[in-house]
């Protein structure tokens, strides 16, 4: 048990539906830590015991994961009017806010990022554990560009140990644009669920913002996911390859819908486009010297682009 005496909170880091996130530094290791808070002195809320409910359901299942592409659990605490919890501080954020930040990724590192949520996909389906709501908000990156799953308040742990869409759960959990249909119908779910909301990211990723985002009434959005027949639109720069691994995902029948398995093993995955030329410290400095102000940069890229262009 980390307390107010071991770790002392700093700046907010970001704000989800369950609460707000902060820094945290433990006064006796050092460690820069995320520490996730939910405040309990409105307990007689029935929304905050919802929330803390889902705190201890994802403090129970983060605390059994061990892997490289999800996030760290460190502990837990409740003291005055906080409960808390102790994760691995993600210095580049979500992916969400790398979006926000910078815009839409170019393919290959859609392909690069989509690589990292699948292998973490595929240990938590290994361990019976739904994460149901993937998307760019609850995907973290540190300073490297590696990619860790975070956000497991909404995941639950499966009892069937087949991978089989049987024995499923029917609860509305998720975010509706990255929701599956099977989802939102509530005719049960499973691991496929995931694949779907991963799908949504990967045009999240590519386009800057997920499938149907023109779609602003929510249930309109529910009825076109969950009833139409209507399939996403897909990336129209993407590649070949990219849209086969599209096709694969968006089958409305999560039977049909490739596994996590199957992805992984797709040539979107398996072949990253230009090798990863690794930027030499000495030409990073001509580079910095080049730029001399630092706001300018975005501009200086984009005139680029237009010379190249010719226009
Ligand atoms: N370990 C972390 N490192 C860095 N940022 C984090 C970390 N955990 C969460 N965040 C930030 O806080 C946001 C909300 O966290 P999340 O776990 O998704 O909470 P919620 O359940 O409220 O959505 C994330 O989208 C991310 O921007
Ligand atoms: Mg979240």
């Amino acid at each position: 048990m980390l307390g107010y005496n071991r770790w002392t909170p700093g700046k907010l880091i970001g704000t989800g539906s369950f609460g707000s996130v902060v820094f945290g530094l433990n006064k006796d290791t050092g460690e820069v830590m995320a520490v996730k808070q939910v405040p309990v002195y409105d307990i007689a809320e029935s929304n905050t015991l919802e929330r803390i409910k889902a705190l201890e359901v994802e403090i129970e299942i983060l605390s059994r994961l061990q892997h490289k592409n999800i996030v760290r659990y460190i502990g837990s605490s409740c003291e005055d009017e906080y409960f808390n919890i102790f994760l691995e501080y993600e210095g580049g954020g979500s992916i969400a806010k790398l979006i926000a930040r910078y815009g839409m990724f170019k393919e290959n590192l859609v392909r690069r990022y989509s690589k990292q949520i699948l292998e973490g996909l595929e240990y938590l389906h290994a361990h019976n554990v739904l994460h149901r709501d993937i998307k760019g908000a609850n995907v973290l990156v540190d300073s490297n560009g590696v990619c860790r799953l975070a956000d497991f308040g909404g995941a639950t742990k499966i009892y069937n140990t087949a991978n089989t869409e049987s024995g499923l759960y029917s609860s509305l959990k998720g975010t509706p644009h990255w929701m599956a249909p099977e989802v939102i119908r509530q005719t049960g779910h499973g691991r496929q669920a995931d694949i779907w909301s991963f799908g949504c990211t990967v045009i999240e990723m590519a386009t800057g913002r997920p499938p149907w985002a023109e779609q602003k009434n929510l249930f309109a959005a529910l009825y076109i996911i969950g009833q139409a027949l209507k399939l996403p639109t897909f990336p129209v720069d993407f590649s070949e390859e990219g849209k086969d691994f599209l096709n694969l995902i968006f089958k409305r029948n999560p039977n049909e819908r490739a596994n996590v398995r199957v992805l992984l093993n797709h040539p979107f995955i398996t072949r990253s486009l230009g090798s990863q030329k690794k930027i030499k410290s000495n030409e990073l400095r001509r580079h910095s010297t080049f730029i001399k102000d630092p706001a300018q940069y975005g501009k200086q890229n984009l005139n680029n682009e237009k010379n190249k262009n010719g226009k």
